[in-house]
C-alpha cells in the first residue's frame, strides 16, 4: 500500500499491521488541523485499498505518537487560540467526523500511549478499539484549564468507559492520572513497564487477529459499536442480524469445515 507523504505523521507497514505516529514530537505531538486532515487522507488511502474479495490490506492499526513524551497533548492550543465559535464548531466536527471514521473501520485500531495524551489526546485514544499504555503515561481532560469543555468526543467516550460520575469528576476538575489510575477504572486497557513491549504486544494482538476471519471480526467490531448506549432489546436484535449474517458468508463455512475436519482454516475473508 502506497501512502502520500504527509506532513504531520510517520506510516510503516509492520506485518499484518500498520504503525501510524503522530509526528510532531516539538509541540508534544499537539493535534494541529493538519493531522486530523492527513488522519483522514490516511483512512481514505487504507480504505482505498480494500482488496476486491472484501478482505483489506492491513489487518489491524496502532496509533501512536513521537518522542516518547506524549502519545497527543490534545489540540494545539496556539491554533485554537485564533479560532471563534464558528471556527471552532468546524473544527470540533471535523475531529468527531474522524473518531466515527475510525470506529467504523473493519478493522481494529489501537492506540499505543507512552507519554501525555491529554485533552483531544485522550479523546483520540478513547475512540480506538482498545487503549495499550505505558506505566509512564498520563491521562488527563484539562479543557477546563483552558476555559474549555471536550470537543473531540470526550463528553461521551470517557463516560462510556469510566461511567458519567469519574467522567464528571476527570473532566470538572481536569485532574491527570497516571496509567496504573487509567487501568484501574477501565480507560486502559493493559499496562506494559516499556513501550517496546507495548509495541510487541500490540503487534502481537493483531497478527493473532490477522489469523481470523477478518469478516467476523470486522462484524464483531461493528455489532459492539452499534449495541453501545442502545437499549438491551436493541443491541440484541443488532447482534441476531449480525450472527445470522454470518451463516452466509464463505468465511463461516470455512472456519466450521476446518474445525470438524480438525485443520487450520484458511479464510477467504467474505
Ligand atoms: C500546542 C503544545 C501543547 C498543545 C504542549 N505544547 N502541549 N503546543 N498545543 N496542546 C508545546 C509547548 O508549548 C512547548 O512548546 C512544548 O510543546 C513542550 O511543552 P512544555 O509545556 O514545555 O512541556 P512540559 O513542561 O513537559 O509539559 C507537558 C504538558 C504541557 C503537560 C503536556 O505542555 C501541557 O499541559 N500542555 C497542554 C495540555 C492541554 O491543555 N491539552 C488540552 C488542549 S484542549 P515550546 O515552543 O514552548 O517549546 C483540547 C481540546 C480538544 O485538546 C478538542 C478538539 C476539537
Amino acid at each position: 500500500m502506497n501512502f502520500p507523504a504527509f506532513e504531520t505523521l510517520a506510516v510503516e507497514q509492520q506485518g499484518n499491521a500498520l504503525l501510524v505516529t503522530i509526528n510532531r514530537p516539538k509541540a508534544m505531538n499537539a493535534l494541529a488541523l493538519q493531522v486530523v486532515e492527513d488522519l483522514h487522507a490516511l483512512l481514505d488511502t487504507v480504505t482505498e485499498h480494500a482488496r476486491p474479495d472484501g478482505g483489506w490490506p492491513v489487518r489491524g492499526i496502532i496509533l501512536t505518537g513521537a518522542g516518547g513524551k506524549a502519545f497527543v497533548a490534545g489540540a494545539d492550543i496556539r491554533e485554537m487560540s485564533a479560532m471563534g465559535p464558528d471556527a471552532a464548531a468546524a473544527y470540533s466536527a471535523r475531529t468527531h467526523e474522524l473518531t466515527l471514521r475510525l470506529e467504523s473501520l473493519p478493522i481494529p485500531v489501537i492506540a499505543a500511549v507512552d507519554g501525555f495524551a491529554l485533552g483531544g489526546g485522550c479523546e483520540l485514544a478513547m475512540a480506538c478499539d482498545f487503549i495499550y499504555a505505558t506505566e509512564a503515561a498520563s491521562f488527563g481532560q484539562p479543557e477546563v484549564n483552558l476555559g474549555l469543555v471536550p470537543g473531540f468526543g470526550g463528553s461521551v467516550r470517557l463516560q462510556q468507559l469510566v461511567g458519567p460520575a469519574r467522567a464528571k469528576e476527570l473532566i470538572y476538575t481536569g485532574r491527570r492520572i497516571r496509567t496504573a489510575e487509567a487501568e484501574r477504572i477501565g480507560l486502559v486497557h493493559t499496562v506494559f513497564p516499556t513501550a517496546t513491549e507495548m509495541y510487541d504486544a500490540a503487534r502481537s494482538t493483531i497478527e493473532d487477529v490477522a489469523a481470523k476471519s477478518p469478516v467476523a471480526v470486522a462484524n464483531a467490531k461493528s455489532t459492539i459499536n452499534a449495541a453501545l448506549g442502545l437499549p438491551t432489546a436493541d443491541g440484541l436484535a443488532a447482534e441476531n442480524r449480525s450472527f445470522s449474517q454470518a451463516f452466509g458468508t464463505e468465511d463461516m463455512q470455512e472456519g466450521v469445515r476446518a474445525f470438524l475436519a480438525k485443520e487450520t482454516p484458511s479464510f477467504p475473508g467474505k
